[in-house]
């Protein structure tokens, strides 16, 4: 099967699963303590989001999706023109189907044409060679590189790689020889806290934890079988929302995506330590139903609420949600029950800082 024609399935697949998923994910098993004084001033509030020297005006990005065929670098186009009218951050697809076959570089040239001031990512996998690597960076001029991590995809995956042991030392080597911030990323199935930890050994400058709940690509590569017959890897892995609780600690840079699916599960995710968050499928799935102007009118919807949510949660900036007190529930506390996470301190932790003064506008 050609590199274009799996492209296309991907887009078709995922869109599919948009229409048959059940609209419940584990972001569910997390809410926000409502405090009724809490709330500030909305000018107050800043979207504005800076992580490992990045500056982004919003907390949330297009992620990675496609490009390689006619059809996604169409796709594309539209991706990056939504971005540029919003001052979104905006990912590429893989670059792979660039480097078998150059003379599909336009369809994903246009997301730096279309856009020539935005933040834009490149992306690989982790066996792109260093050359690779340079090369996808400089076709679109990127600000920053996605390396993907994705075996629970191919080991499903009819012409999948089954070769996973020299992925990290890659990591390693491409990072060690590019000039922008590398970010790791999953597909659908999430970082665990060690994966993160072992990031910055390797150069790594950001974790894009992009966990299950969402696009689940196990099921999409399952579907693309003649027998189907790998469907007890659909939904693998850990939820977004179980991967941020489980690296909250680590200290290093955190993106979210996966299942993401409103302004509020967005709150939660940057309340759970993310930076910032992206969305797929579900973008993907707007921009197919209704085009690129539904794209940009949902995204400044998204914005608008999200600065809506910071202004009743009495969170002057995305990071100011990380005081915020949540409660974990269901099978998500029991995940935090298991991996030692401390969910009592996250339902109270507003009280531990200067939070609960400002809140009441207490000067002790
Ligand atoms: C993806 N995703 C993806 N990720 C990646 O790093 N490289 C890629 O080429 C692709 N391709 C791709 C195609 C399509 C059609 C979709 C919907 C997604 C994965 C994506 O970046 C993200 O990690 C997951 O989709 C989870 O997020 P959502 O879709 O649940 O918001």
């Amino acid at each position: 099967m050609s590199s274009a024609q799996r492209k296309d399935d991907h887009v078709r697949l995922a869109m599919e699963q948009q229409h048959a998923h059940s609209g419940r994910n584990q972001f569910d098993e997390v809410s926000f303590v409502h405090h009724a004084l809490a709330g500030i001033d909305r000018p107050e509030v800043s979207l504005a989001t800076v992580f490992a020297g990045i500056s982004w005006q919003a907390p949330l990005y297009i992620n990675a999706m496609t490009g390689g065929s006619v059809k996604t670098g169409g796709i594309n186009r539209d991706l990056a023109i939504a971005a540029r009218e919003t001052g979104l951050a905006l990912a590429s697809g893989s670059m792979h189907a660039y480097f078998k076959d150059p003379s599909c570089a336009d369809t994903f040239g246009v997301l730096r044409e279309e856009n020539p001031d935005g933040f834009v990512m490149a992306n690989v996998n982790a066996t792109a060679s260093v050359d690779n690597a340079r090369r996808a960076i400089d076709l679109i001029r990127a600000n920053a590189l996605q390396i993907h991590l994705n075996t629970a995809q191919e080991t499903p995956m009819p012409e999948g790689d089954r070769s996973f042991a020299s992925w990290a030392p890659q990591i390693e080597r491409i990072a060690a020889a590019v000039d922008v911030p590398v970010i790791v990323k999953e597909v659908g199935n999430g970082l665990s806290r060690q994966t993160v930890l072992a990031l910055p050994g390797l150069g790594v400058a950001v974790a894009d934890v992009s966990g299950r709940g969402g696009t689940d690509f196990a099921r999409i590569e399952n579907g693309r079988r003649e027998r189907a017959d790998y469907a007890y890897l659909h939904d693998w892995g850990q939820s977004t929302a179980a991967c941020l609780l489980d690296a909250q600690d680590t200290g290093f840079p955190l993106l979210a995506s996966g299942g993401v699916r409103t302004p509020l599960d967005v709150a939660r995710a940057l309340a759970l330590g993310a930076a910032a968050v992206g969305s797929s499928g579900g973008f993907l799935r707007t921009l197919l139903e209704g085009g690129v102007q539904a794209l940009v009118t949902q995204i400044s919807a998204w914005l608008d609420q999200l600065t809506a949510l910071q202004t009743m949660l009495g969170a002057r900036t995305p990071a100011d949600l990380t005081r915020c007190d949540l409660l974990i529930h269901g099978p998500l506390r029991s995940f935090c029950t298991d991996r030692g996470i401390d969910t009592r301190r996250l339902a109270q932790r507003s009280s531990s800082t200067d939070a609960l003064h400002e809140m009441t506008g207490s000067t002790r």
